[in-house]
């Protein structure tokens, strides 16, 4: 579940400063949506703050203490409410239902058994209001992209990113992709020129390959209603990076 990784949320915050088209995907399908929001994996609110800012009440459940307390601060920050609740994704129970619920930035391929993410979709299932969506979205797991996992460790110059207390930080990441698990195995190292590898965590990613993935639906009570291959709404296919997945009860 990444917990060394999710340790250092103010640096996940620099390395990954979220807005964007993904902020704006949400936001308008919670918007249609209208009602309570869930977020799954929420981390330090980079997606959920935003909605709840347009006035819906928002719940934000994740396995990360550090990252809630970042999630926490700043919302506060922004006099935004939001419930942020410690909780397990693979197997929770919040007492109501929700009109829209949603897991983003891969968070899902943390869960890397089947028996985990069906038993996840189960409790997303029973927490899922009357005409309610679950919209998600995971890598689409290419084969060019999972054999460039060759362990080596390589600089990642888009994460690069400037510590207010540290200066420039450079990020590097060595995977390696195991078939059997259908899991990429990374470690990431965070490094200025003065402090090498002063952070070196493991980081290990699930792929959910397109036929499995409204299979594994299916048997948490929900189905795959549309798939999308980008943020602009486009349909999926071979070459699209992202399998945006929009489902209801089945
Ligand atoms: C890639 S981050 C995404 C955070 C946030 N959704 C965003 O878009 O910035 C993944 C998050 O999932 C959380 N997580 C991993 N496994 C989890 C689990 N089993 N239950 C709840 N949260 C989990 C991590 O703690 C982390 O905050």
């Amino acid at each position: 579940m990444g917990e060394e990784f999710y340790s250092h949320a103010r640096l996940y915050d620099l390395m990954f400063p979220g807005g964007g088209p993904v902020v704006d995907f949400y936001r308008d399908n919670a918007e249609r949506q209208g009602g309570s929001v869930l977020e799954l994996g929420c981390g330090t609110g980079n997606k959920l703050i935003p909605l709840a800012a347009d006035g819906r009440p928002c719940v934000g459940l994740d396995f990360s203490s550090e990252m809630l307390a970042e999630a926490e601060r700043k919302a506060s920050e922004r006099g935004v409410a939001v419930e942020w609740v410690r909780g397990d994704m693979r197997e929770f129970e919040l007492g109501r239902t929700f009109d829209f619920v949603f897991i983003t930035a891969n968070s899902l391929l943390h869960l890397h058994e089947a028996s985990q993410l069906v038993s996840c979709f189960r409790a997303v299932r029973r927490h899922l209001a009357p005409g309610g969506r679950f919209v998600f979205d995971v890598f689409n797991p290419s084969m060019g992209m999972l054999a460039a996992a060759d362990g080596v460790r390589r600089t990642r110059d888009a994460l690069s990113f400037v510590d207010p207390d540290r200066g420039n930080v450079r990020v590097e990441v060595a995977e390696v992709y195991d078939a059997a698990a259908q899991v990429t195995r990374g470690t990431w190292y965070l490094s200025t020129d003065s402090e090498p590898d002063f952070v070196v965590a493991p980081l290990e990613l699930r792929s959910i390959f397109p036929q499995e993935l409204p299979l594994l639906l299916s048997l948490g009570g929900l189905r795959l209603v549309e798939r999308f291959g980008d943020w602009s709404g486009r349909p999926f296919t071979a070459n699209a990076q992202v399998q945006l997945c929009i489902c209801e009860s089945a």
